[in-house]
């Protein structure tokens, strides 16, 4: 991790712009190399991240792990982080149910992702499902029209497609298929690697 990385994680753990910090247990910043060609953007920790005090390491990590490695695109080559680094629920009992995020948090969070941004310089941005993909497009953007389709955004390839954690809630006989869509979006985005990064992109599976 780069300096400028370092200090902000370090700057965000005491972020109070928003109230998710009085209940989360910590803020979950981003991770992966500074030098990473490409940036997903996701919407929030959840459950598992919350405690682990990193982005995608739950089920809907799980499924991501799947999908990226069946596009081809390797977890270590790519920066990952939220579009909130703080963790919204609300209890039922004992267990903690994730709340969609309000625009006034993604709003409140933002300057956490412009400095990731800024630091990482990705040439490549995927966002993952609608909080992320209206982070940075804007409140009008839908994804099921637009979704696997690269454009230019801020001097950058950005690709929208659907959070892992659709395809974790669409039934069984679909899921296949679901994931299927999410691998075809996501080998659209290996197919924009830059050169620089030395990797091949292999046909997706
Ligand atoms: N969902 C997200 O959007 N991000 C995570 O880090 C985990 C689940």
């Amino acid at each position: 991790m780069s300096d400028t990385l370092d200090s902000l994680r370090r700057a965000a753990a005491s972020c109070t712009n928003c109230e998710l910090y009085a209940d989360a247990t910590r803020t979950v910043f981003g991770e992966g190399p500074a030098s990473a060609w490409l940036m997903l953007v996701g919407e929030q920790p959840g459950d598992r991240e919350d405690r682990e005090g990193a982005p995608f390491v739950g089920p809907a990590g799980r499924l991501l792990d799947t999908a990226l490695e069946r596009a081809g695109i390797d977890r270590d080559e790519v920066y990952l982080t939220n579009a909130v680094k703080h963790f919204r629920f609300e209890r039922d009992g004992n267990r903690r149910l994730h709340k969609t995020p309000a625009v006034g948090h993604v709003r409140a969070c933002r300057p956490w992702l412009d400095g990731e941004l800024a630091a990482v310089a990705p040439e490549v941005i995927a966002t993952l499902g609608a909080t992320a993909a209206k982070a940075l497009l804007g409140s009008g953007f839908r994804i099921t029209a637009d979704r696997g389709r690269p454009r230019e955004w801020e001097d950058r390839q950005l690709v929208p497609t659907v959070h892992p954690s659709a395809i974790l809630r669409t039934p069984p006989e679909r899921r296949s298929e679901a994931l299927d869509a999410l691998v075809a979006d996501l080998a659209v985005v290996a197919g924009l690697r830059p050169a620089r990064s030395g990797r091949a992109t292999p046909p997706h599976r």
